[in-house]
């Protein structure tokens, strides 16, 4: 089946969310650090639409935060001024793992990819959760190289 569990929501990140704990639901993924409410409207701005970031959230039944995932729209001059899709940040909080929201996530952000025009979507994974990926019809190709600073 293709839906969400009963009485859950997908939608994009609202300037409110700050309180409703999306922060909070990015913590399974890694360091968020210690982001104040104004910090994060500031950058939550800068993301405006049109800015090609798409960030979804999951909402349970009693409207809590639970997924999180989002897309970013790279503008390139190859492939005739191409559009490329990058999956970031895909984060389901610990104890709503395994329900197929992190699928849903993923299906909902390329859909918005495919429907923008991206040629590809693309992103970077541990080993740990490639077979994750792949159950989301992605396929290993390429290696990824950092430069942290
Ligand atoms: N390895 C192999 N298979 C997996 C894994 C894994 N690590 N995780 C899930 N799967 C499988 C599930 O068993 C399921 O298979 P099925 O259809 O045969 O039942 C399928 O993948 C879909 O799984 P979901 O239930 O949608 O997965 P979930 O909602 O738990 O979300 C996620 C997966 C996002 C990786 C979650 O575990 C999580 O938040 N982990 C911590 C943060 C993290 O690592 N995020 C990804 C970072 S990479 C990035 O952001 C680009």
């Amino acid at each position: 089946s293709e839906a969400l569990p009963t009485g859950y929501s997908v939608r994009p990140l609202e300037r409110s969310d700050f309180e409703a704990g999306f922060l909070n639901v990015l913590r399974v993924l890694t360091t968020v650090g210690d982001v104040q409410k104004e910090e994060f409207e500031k950058r939550f701005d800068e993301m405006k639409a049109g800015s090609g970031y798409h960030v979804l959230v999951i909402l349970d039944g009693e409207e809590k935060i639970v997924g999180t995932g989002a897309l970013v729209v790279e503008k390139k001059f190859i492939h005739s001024l191409g559009l490329v899709g990058h999956i970031e940040d895909i984060a389901v909080t610990k104890d709503q793992q395994g329900k197929k929201l992190g699928l849903r996530i993923i299906q909902a952000l390329d859909y918005v990819a495919e429907h923008v025009g991206c040629y590809k979507t693309i992103l970077d994974c541990s080993e740990a959760n490639e077979g994750f990926y792949v159950k989301c019809g992605f396929k290993r190709a390429g290696l990824e190289m950092a430069h942290y600073y």
